[in-house]
């Protein structure tokens, strides 16, 4: 069974009930949520290899570690993954950035696609997605299954906030992929919302609706 990493630092937590709070307005959702997303991308990356390389400081020559093993791609959920994207380039710079485009219908609240464009060499890379909300666990579930179709070996999951519904579903569906989130919420209400949640997440950052 795949690992569930939920986050307990206080700066998280306190930019999460910002972003919660329905009075936050798309410009300062937008930096929290990209705020957040690098503070979750300092664990997210932990497991990352290293080797050892010889340098030469201003004193002497030394052996020191560098970042080896895998390339990352970060493969953000259209749309509301996008706002997870410049928060993780802070700490990965190099990581190439792949779409998926998945909609939730309104009506069956199964995840429909229309859109993909993944970096070339996915099976190779330690792949990453964003996405702010995992409700039913839905689109999740599908990202997943098509990354693993088009050959990709590692796959770890991101969302800001996770209703236990979708933490379930994804686990089932896909017990190697591990899932980064900073808060589990209470449920899901009628409308396959996350209660407390924040909303819609894509309305929040665009500023739609
Ligand atoms: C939201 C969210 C997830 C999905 C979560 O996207 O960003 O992708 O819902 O719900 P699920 O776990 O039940 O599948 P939405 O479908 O609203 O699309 P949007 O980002 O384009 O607004
Ligand atoms: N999608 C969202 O944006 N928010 C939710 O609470 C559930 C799905």
């Amino acid at each position: 069974m795949s690992k569930v990493i939920v986050f307990d630092h206080p700066l998280i937590k306190h930019k999460l009930t910002l972003i919660r709070d329905k009075n936050t307005g798309s410009k300062e959702f937008r930096e929290l949520v990209t705020e957040i997303s690098t503070l979750m991308g300092y664990e997210v990356t932990r497991d990352m290899q290293l080797e050892d390389i010889e340098i030469e400081t201003p004193i002497c020559k030394t052996k020191s570690q560098v970042i080896a093993g895998k390339k990352v791609g970060l493969v953000p959920i259209l749309r509301a993954g996008l706002g997870m994207v410049d928060g993780m380039l802070n700490l990965l710079p190099a990581a190439r950035v792949g779409h998926i485009g998945l909609y939730r219908d309104p009506e069956t609240f199964k995840p429909v696609e229309y859109y993909c464009k993944l970096p070339q060499d996915v099976n190779e890379r330690e792949l990453i997605i964003l996405d702010p909300m995992l409700a039913t666990g839905g689109s999740a579930t599908a990202a997943i299954q098509f990354l693993k179709d088009r050959g990709a070996r590692s796959i770890k999951l991101v969302n800001l906030i996770a209703a236990p519904e979708g933490i379930e579903a994804v686990q089932k569906a896909h017990p190697d992929v591990d899932i980064y989130v900073a808060a589990v919420d209470e449920r899901l209400n009628d409308h396959k919302y996350i209660i407390p949640g924040l909303g819609d997440a894509g309305d929040r950052l665009f500023g739609t609706k």
